[in-house]
């Protein structure tokens, strides 16, 4: 019974969609029409947040052989729910601490961030899912930095104090340029959750990049239920790594 579950999320179609529609236009991809888009409520204990996401993933889809340009973007994964879920309930933010999200997609867990007071940097390669983050952060009261960037070429932006990771180390190929990425962005004494729906490609990961002499780290699980007749509920990993506060020299 849907009153029973602790994290309940619904979609249904967007009301305003025209304006959504004409402020992302500059964004999409001109060949195509602009997608429709949803509207999706996340509800979390005590807060209901509003999400736009595309109604038509497959629309976006430019070309099938080429992974990159499968636009996994456009969805809200399971592990931002349980992720988004894990911050609401248990984690407070001093109003300078500094939060990137990597691989944002749609930026609901780093959007939860902000709306505890952190301040909050959403990164992706792919410009359309920034822009529509950047939309969704607005909508709900938050005002993020944008970070264009592929792992594979990442910045050292700055020293955060939280780095956030959502279902994005499934490619064993493209998983080792993560680490680095962890170790440069992140200040001695941060953390990086990583949440994941139980992959092997992501438990791989770890166990070859975790340094117990760098990092001390937790487990967390939120069981995530959803409104879908074939995959209703997943049990969502969220690792938690702490850098050491001596790390600096190390990392
Ligand atoms: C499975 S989606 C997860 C999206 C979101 N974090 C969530 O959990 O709902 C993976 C995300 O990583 C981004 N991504 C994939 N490869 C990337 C790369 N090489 N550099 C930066 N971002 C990348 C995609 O655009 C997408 O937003």
């Amino acid at each position: 019974m849907i009153l029973d579950f602790r994290l309940y999320f619904r979609v249904r179609k967007c009301i305003d969609r025209d304006s959504l529609e004409r402020s992302l236009e500059y964004t999409m991809d001109k060949k195509k029409p602009v997608a429709p888009v949803n509207e999706l409520i996340v509800s979390l204990p005590g807060k209901e947040i509003k999400l736009f996401i595309t109604a038509d993933f497959e629309a976006l889809i430019t070309d099938l052989e080429d992974a990159e340009k499968v636009p996994c973007w456009a969805a809200v994964w399971p592990a931002a729910y349980g992720l988004a879920c894990h911050i609401w309930e248990h984690i407070t933010f001093r109003p300078d601490e500094e939060v990137l999200e990597l691989g944002a997609g749609m930026g609901l867990p780093g959007i939860v961030c902000g709306l505890k007071g952190a301040r909050l940097t959403l990164s992706d390669f792919n410009s359309q899912a920034l822009e529509m983050a950047r939309y969704n952060a607005r909508a709900n009261g938050v005002e993020p930095e944008l970070l264009l960037a592929d792992w594979r070429s990442f910045p050292e932006k700055k020293h955060f104090d939280l780095i956030l990771a959502s279902d994005i180390l499934y490619d064993p190929k493209l998983n080792p340029s993560l680490g680095p990425i962890f170790h440069k962005n992140l200040r001695p004494g941060g953390r990086i959750f990583i949440a994941h729906p139980q992959r092997e490609a992501t438990f791989e990961f770890i166990k070859d990049w975790y340094d117990a002499s760098l990092f001390t780290q937790q487990i967390h699980w939120e069981t995530v239920e959803l409104e879908d007749a074939l995959l209703p509920r997943y049990k969502i990993a969220i690792q938690e790594f702490k850098k050491q506060e001596d790390s600096g020299a190390k990392g």
